[in-house]
């Protein structure tokens, strides 16, 4: 991936939020590979650990301190975080304040989402090999269904009413089609597409339909496209290989990026970043925190690793990134991966084998 985001402060702090259930343990694998890379190259990287979690939530009733949004905003160059998800808080009211926090008050309007297959093996659909599936989704992140924007009325009687509203502004959705745009004519791609549910949502969605395909007429070597989200998910199954660049809203980036994971092995192996040109930006795998799986070595750290790539990347190391990115798919293709992807390695044998493979790999052009 080329630079969203170049940033130029050095040294580079990084905020390290492992968070809840297997985010703890596929952060200590991506920590791993990290730190292997910043001493096998001498990365000025330097990584702060941060607690803010479910189990600091509920032994403070803290969950991001004050001033810690200001902080990961001046004092950071990057944020990293495993995954936000508890049983022993249901609304998810940590989460919300953290993982929503970091992503609305920064205004981190990006969220990319890689989906390529690195072994044939792992794609569930007959006859589709490496070169099927290689698509980025470039989620909005800012608005859409997410804003939390409602109310209820008689709430828990037969009477009840729940509204919740979608936003959808012209500059919120013009600043993620051009970051598409943008992304495919840097990195030499000739289609983007547009996804919504404009024949339904006639006044949000109708303005993804103006802006879009106003904003194409700067890009003429673009194919700029459209499908309704309905059908690209049908698409997405029945023939991936056509897609490059994916566009959409909050909510329909969410849904689609979990069914872009299961194109490319399972959600352990899909990573992500979240953007906002210029300022500090947050990393984290697309899976959320699995609470079973934790602690049991099951889970696979994959989507965290590839994030760290995708993190260093954003950060001016394109090539150590790169490192991290082929040692990921030579140890998928030879079969050293956790059980998700038919391997027998746990979780932090995945991670000691990537560290090992970045800690001795070949120089990187810096
Ligand atoms: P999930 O992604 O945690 O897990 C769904 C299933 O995917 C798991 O049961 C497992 O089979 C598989 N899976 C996910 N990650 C894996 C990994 N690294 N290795 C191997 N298999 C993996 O989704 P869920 O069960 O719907 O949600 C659990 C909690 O996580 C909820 O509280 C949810 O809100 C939260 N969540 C958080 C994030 C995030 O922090 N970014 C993302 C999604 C869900
Ligand atoms: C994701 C997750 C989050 C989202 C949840 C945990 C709020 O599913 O990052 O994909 O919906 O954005
Ligand atoms: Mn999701």
């Amino acid at each position: 991936m080329s630079r969203l985001a170049p940033r130029d402060q050095r040294p580079q702090r990084i905020a390290v939020l492992a968070g809840d259930g297997i985010g703890v343990d596929v952060t200590r694998e991506a920590v791993k590979v990290l730190d292997a890379a910043v001493e096998r190259w001498s990365l000025p990287i330097e990584l702060v650990h941060l607690p803010y979690s479910a189990e600091h939530y509920l032994a403070t009733g803290v969950a991001l301190p004050s001033g810690q949004m200001e902080s990961f905003r001046d004092d950071f160059a990057a944020i990293f975080i495993g995954a936000y998800g508890d049983p022993r808080v249901p609304d998810m009211r940590h989460a919300a304040e953290i993982l929503l926090g970091i992503r609305f008050q920064l205004d981190l309007y990006i969220n990319f989402r890689p989906c390529k297959l690195y072994d044939a093996r792992l794609c569930p659909l007959k006859g589709k090999g490496e070169r099927d599936i290689d698509f980025v989704v470039f989620r909005e992140n800012t608005e859409g269904a997410y804003v939390g924007m409602g109310g209820n009325f008689k709430k828990g009687t037969a009477d009840e009413v729940a509204v919740q509203e979608e936003i959808h502004t012209y500059k919120g959705v013009e600043r993620i089609c051009r970051a598409a745009f943008e992304w495919a004519v840097a990195n030499g791609r000739a289609k983007v597409l547009m996804a919504d549910k404009s024949n339904v949502m006639r006044f949000g969605h109708d303005l993804w339909q103006r802006v879009f395909f106003e904003l194409a007429k700067e890009y003429p070597s673009i194919l700029a496209s459209h499908m309704f989200v309905d059908a690209l998910c049908m698409q997405l199954v029945r023939a991936p290989e056509q897609f490059e660049v994916i566009v959409s809203n909050n909510m329909f980036g969410d849904i689609l990026t979990d069914l872009g994971a299961a194109l490319q092995g399972g959600l352990g192996v899909a990573g992500s970043a979240n953007l906002h040109p210029g300022r500090v930006s947050m990393f984290e795998p697309v899976h959320g925190s699995a609470p079973k799986y934790a602690g049991t070595g099951q889970a696979n750290p994959v989507g965290a690793i590839l994030s760290a790539s995708l993190m260093l990347g954003e950060l001016g190391h394109a090539e150590v990134a790169a490192q991290i990115e082929r040692a990921v798919a030579s140890s998928i293709r030879a079969g050293r991966t956790t059980r998700d992807l038919g391997g027998a390695l746990t979780t932090s044998e995945v991670g000691d084998e990537l560290a090992q493979a970045v800690g001795f790999a070949a120089g990187v052009r810096r």
